[in-house]
This record gives structure tokens, sequence and C-alpha cells, in this order.
């Protein structure tokens, strides 16, 4: 560990300590501001690379935007005074249908941050979608059940060798991101000379100087995975045991076709904005694409799920539950792991006070007809 990696270590715990967090942890009283203290705490190109979006962050703004144009339409008269959020998703049971989403980069927040990531996670009880440094956070802490997320392997026989780990490692499904094609065109990151080289290394404290990322590894036209086509999914199956979750699917035509290569479940998913920009919102794109699932895989869905009653939505959209990107990372950054287990709980607060002032008691009583889409326009 060198000196800039002791320092974060320190900070990292002192946040999480509750002797230095007890007054601070309890001052947000919504998932915006964390994201407020979070911006204080971190340095510029730590926060503009997690809050931000790709090129004019339409995407980004329009996540957030849509569910204004969705309004609940509440029952009254129906007996609220036990509120159940509990679910099962893929056989794995949660106390609310509230997962976190992947986010590579973590280490820009504290060292080692996947693993604490995946303890607050374990203390939630929820499960924990990780792809970089999975492994160590896993055996970091055994009792986290997680999804293993990959953009698929470079060749077949490594990821054939790399599912088989996790699988004997105990994961419960792995995800597979199939909006990642290449490395998406963000603006504040080309702006901030952004080094892909700190998402390993971590950046440097608020206020240090940094040394521009050489404008080369910052360009467009970086491939991940342009070859990854449906095929795939059938492959990947031989070679593993675990459930197959496609994350990044928004149009129903590609639903349709999920279900019909063995696709085990559906993340309805724009990246959180982060890569194509312009596209449809995910609460928008979410009945389509539940209809085309027809039921035979379960549909997620991520991106701006900032409140309860946002979640309440995409449940009565049909989806089986929710992921959270940045929220965690907002919470992480202001309180260490702390700040994660304390978004966590809030959101599943919101949730519960919302299905109950909608008059639902359980998640199976919450259907389409608890929202209503303004017109358009
Ligand atoms: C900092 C950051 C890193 C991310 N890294 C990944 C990734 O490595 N793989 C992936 O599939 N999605 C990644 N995402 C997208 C999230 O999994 C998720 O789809 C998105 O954040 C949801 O939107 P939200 O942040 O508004 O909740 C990342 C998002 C953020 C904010």
């Amino acid at each position: 560990m060198n000196r800039r990696d002791a320092f974060r270590a320190l900070m990292g715990f002192a946040a999480a300590s509750p002797l230095v967090a007890e007054e601070g942890l309890l001052g947000p009283v919504n998932a915006h501001e964390f994201e407020e203290i979070a911006k204080r705490k971190l340095h510029k190109l730590a926060y503009d690379f997690i809050a931000g979006g790709v090129e004019d962050e339409l995407t980004l703004r329009a996540n957030r935007a849509a569910y204004e144009r969705w309004d609940l339409v509440p029952r009254v008269m129906t007996d609220v005074s036990q509120v159940d959020t509990s679910s099962e998703i893929l056989g794995v049971k949660v106390p609310a249908p509230i997962l976190v989403a992947p986010t590579g980069g973590k280490n820009l927040v504290l060292p080692n941050a996947e693993s604490i990531v995946a303890r607050a996670c374990a203390n939630s009880k929820t499960l924990f979608c990780t792809g970089s440094g999975a492994e160590r956070a896993v055996e970091d802490d055994s009792s986290v059940n997680w999804w293993s997320n990959t953009i698929g392997q470079p060749s077949r026989q490594a990821a054939q060798g790399y599912a088989r780990r996790i699988e004997d490692r105990g994961a419960r499904a792995i995800t597979v991101t199939v909006d990642n094609q290449y490395q998406s065109n963000r603006d504040r990151n080309n702006r901030n000379r952004f080094d892909y080289g700190y998402m390993v290394t971590g950046v440097p404290r608020p206020g240090e100087n940094v040394q521009p990322a050489n404008p080369a590894r910052a360009a467009m036209w970086q491939p991940h995975t342009p070859n990854l086509t449906w095929d795939y999914i059938g492959w990947l199956k031989s070679a593993v045991n675990l459930p197959v979750i496609l994350k990044g699917i928004l149009s129903p035509e590609d639903a349709e076709l999920a279900v019909k290569h063995g696709a085990d479940g559906i993340i309805v998913s724009n990246h959180g904005g982060r890569q194509l920009d312009g596209v449809i919102a995910t609460i928008d794109a979410l009945p389509d694409v539940v209809d085309a699932a027809g039921g035979k895989a379960p549909v997620l869905m991520d991106g701006g799920i900032r409140r309860g009653s946002d979640i309440l939505k995409a449940l009565a959209l049909g989806a089986k539950a929710v992921l959270v990107g940045r929220p965690p990372l907002w919470g992480l950054a202001a309180f260490g792991q702390a700040g994660v287990e304390r978004v966590l709980w809030m959101l599943g607060a919101e949730l519960k006070i919302s299905m109950a002032l909608a008059g639902k008691a359980n998640l199976a009583s919450i259907d389409r007809k608890l929202v209503r889409r303004r017109p358009w326009g």
C-alpha cells in the first residue's frame, strides 16, 4: 500500500466510523442529498465520472424526468397496517426489490470499495451485482448474495473459465451487459482528460493536481464487445449452470429475441445514460419490454431511481425489481459502508410508505392500474 492508498483507506475508515459519521449520516434526508455531500468530498474527476452521462446527457436527464410523466393512481380503504416489500428474484430472497447495479471504478471513491459495497449489501440483505473486483469482494464477505456482471469475454475459452470460476465462488446469476459495444463519448471525462487507469488506481484527494491522461486513451472507438451476438446466450448457458440475465435491453424486439435465445432475465437499462445519448428513458421503455417478454423471463429495470415512489412506478409497470447505480456510490463517498447501507435503507423505507399510501400491502397487489401516463407533450 503506498502513501496515497494509506491516506484514502484512513479517510474511508474515518468516514465509515460511527464516531465521525453519526451526526452527518443522519443529515441527508434523501438520495439526492447524499449526492450533494459526495460532490463536496470527491475529486472533480471522480464526481464527474460517476455523475456524468454521455455527450449532451439527454438520456441522463430523461431517465429522471420520465418519472414525472407517470402519475400514481392510489387506492384507499385497503388494510395497509402491515406492508410487505419482500421478494424473491431468481431464487434469491430479498427484503425489498432493490438491487445494487454493477458500477466499475468504485476505487475512484475509496480503495477496496467493491468489498465495502459487498459488505453493505450483505448487511442490507440485498443482491449485489458486481463486475470488477468481484472475486476479491466475495472472498472478503462470503455471506453476500451476488450476481456476476460481465460484458462478454474475448474468447469462448476465457468465457467458459470465467463462468465456471464464478459459479464455484457462489454467484447466483450472470448478468451480461449488452450495451457496451464501445467506450462511449463522455464529454465530462474528455474535458477532464480522465485517465481510465484511475478506475484501478483511484484518483488523488480533492484539490490535488492530476496528470492529464494521454488524449489517445480517452479517444473514441475503443472496442469493448462489438461482436457480441445472440448465440452468446445459448453458448454461455451451456458452459455454466446459472441463470443468464441480459442487461441493457430497451426494445421489445430485443426482449423477444432474448427470451427466444434462452435468457433467464432481462434488465431494462440504458447504462444510466452513459452509452448512447438520446435513447428512451428506461421507465418509458419498460412496459413494452415487459409485454414482449410475455412472462417468460422476469424483467428488471434501472436508471434514475432516486425515490421509493419511482420504484413503485417501475413495479406497477411490470418490473420484478429495480437496480440502483449512483445512489450507493453517493452513500459510499459520503459516509463509507454506513452511507451505502443508509441509502439502501432509505429507498426501502420510502418504497414501503409509498406502497402503504397507494393502498398496496404487498408486491403481488401492485399492477398497471396503479399508474397512468400523461399524454405526450
Ligand atoms: C460510475 C458508474 C459505473 C458503471 N459501470 C458499469 C459497468 O461496469 N457495467 C455495467 O453494466 N453498467 C455500469 N454502469 C451502469 C449501472 O449498472 C446502471 O445501469 C446505472 O447506473 C443505473 O442508473 P442510475 O445510476 O441512475 O441508478 C455504471 C454506472 C455508473 C454510474
